[in-house]
């Protein structure tokens, strides 16, 4: 076999990752995610074509590191990429409401505009906490996107710009998103079993 026909085998071979006992089922598909980050690009290209200095975005690590990476590659407006690490979840899987600032972003965001990159708004305490230390900055403008929102699970409210999905209250696994950090890197979003003791 040549190495053009091996690499022509390789693309085809990629297949999509099957579900596991674990996954109830697909709940948005590869395809439709990326339809909907080709949209919400759209939005805030348009949103942000008059700007003179790069928008920061601020990725909330880990689970916004993929729908981060290709939003990013969707804008066309001038913009940063940079991170920050908080926590508010315990040892369990709810959140507390206290959240702790584990790692800062590296850029100055004072004077900036910045958009905050969620892979999910859940209770709404880690995106108000990080709206309200942003403003206290001295930031431009603060903006939100999420590429998931549960509606039924809000307690702080959050005024969240560009949303890409709105879903009900399940568990919710992959495109960054982690159970136990499994699950992180399949290409869609399933919807998780409750694990049974
Ligand atoms: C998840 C998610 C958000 C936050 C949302 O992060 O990525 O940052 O919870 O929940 P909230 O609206 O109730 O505050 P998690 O703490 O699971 O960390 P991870 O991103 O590293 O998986």
């Amino acid at each position: 076999m040549t190495p053009e026909e091996q690499r022509t085998m390789n693309i085809r071979s990629i297949a999509i990752p099957p579900l596991t006992p674990d996954l109830e089922r697909v709940l948005i598909d590869a395809d439709t995610i990326q339809r909907r980050v080709n949209e919400l690009a759209n939005q805030i290209n348009n949103d942000y074509a008059d700007i003179t200095e790069p928008l920061i975005l601020v990725g909330v690590l880990k689970g916004s590191f993929i729908y981060l990476s290709d939003l990013c590659r969707k804008l066309t407006v001038p913009h940063v990429v940079d991170f920050i690490a908080v926590s508010s979840y315990g040892k369990g899987s709810t959140s507390t409401g206290n959240v702790r600032l584990l790692m800062d972003t590296r850029e100055n965001l004072e004077g900036h505009h910045v958009l905050i990159v969620e892979d999910i708004l859940d209770t709404g305490y880690t995106l108000d906490y990080l709206v309200r230390n942003f403003h206290s900055r001295g930031t431009r403008s603060v903006n939100t996107t999420v590429l998931l929102e549960k509606p039924d699970r809000h307690v702080v409210p959050v005024d969240l710009k560009y949303v890409g999905f709105t879903i009900p209250d399940v568990w919710v696994v992959g495109y960054g998103l982690d159970y136990a950090e499994k699950y992180r890197t399949l290409p869609y979003i399933a919807e998780m079993k409750i694990p049974t003791k």
